[in-house]
């Protein structure tokens, strides 16, 4: 039994961090795209009311086999305080019954902890065990930084315990 780590990014800092996860604790992981168009300063007012309003959209994968696995982490970046429409759409395709859940979230600098704990409601009512979670500030920090911010996470969060 192993770990899985399935997240959006949309700009990429979701995807340093989820990447950073899966190497330091040999976890498998997927990520979620979203197929609706999302660039621009337009569709990045629409994306926050999308997030605000917990809207679905539409994924590619549609959908994951998480059946392998006994540990899943969520990961998304925050908008509006809120989950992306993308992570809460395939969450609600998850059957998480019996799952060990970790939910983490980046940001720029505010409102990541709003979104962990709607994950944490959005994962329980699917049947998960929230084991923990944390949120990750992504402002103004290279990739470097982001790599090195997620490794000090995984050593103060033990993440490393949570392998089977
Ligand atoms: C539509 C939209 C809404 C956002 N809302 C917030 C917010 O409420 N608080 C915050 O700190 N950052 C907010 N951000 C910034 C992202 O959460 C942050 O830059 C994140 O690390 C980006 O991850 P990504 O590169 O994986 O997409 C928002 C970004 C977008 C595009």
């Amino acid at each position: 039994m192993a770990t899985l780590i399935i997240y959006y990014s949309q700009g990429g800092k979701t995807d340093l961090v989820a990447k950073t996860l899966a190497k330091n604790l040999n976890a498998s992981f997927v990520r979620i795209h979203d197929l609706k168009k999302r660039d621009g300063f337009g569709n990045k007012f629409l994306s926050s009311i999308n997030a605000f309003r917990e809207n679905k959209t539409k994924i590619t994968p549609s959908n994951v086999d998480i059946s392998e696995f006994d540990t899943i982490y969520f990961g998304t970046p925050t908008w509006a305080g809120n989950p992306t429409p993308a992570i809460l759409t395939i969450i609600d395709r998850c059957n998480l019954t019996g799952k060990d859940v970790i939910v983490f979230a980046t940001m720029d600098s505010n409102r990541g902890d709003s979104n962990v704990s709607r994950l944490e409601e959005k994962v329980k009512m699917r049947g998960a065990r929230v084991i923990e979670n944390f949120t990750l500030a992504t402002k103004g920090k290279s990739p470097e930084q982001i790599v090195k911010d997620t490794e000090a996470v995984i050593e103060m969060k033990d993440l490393k315990m949570y392998k089977r």
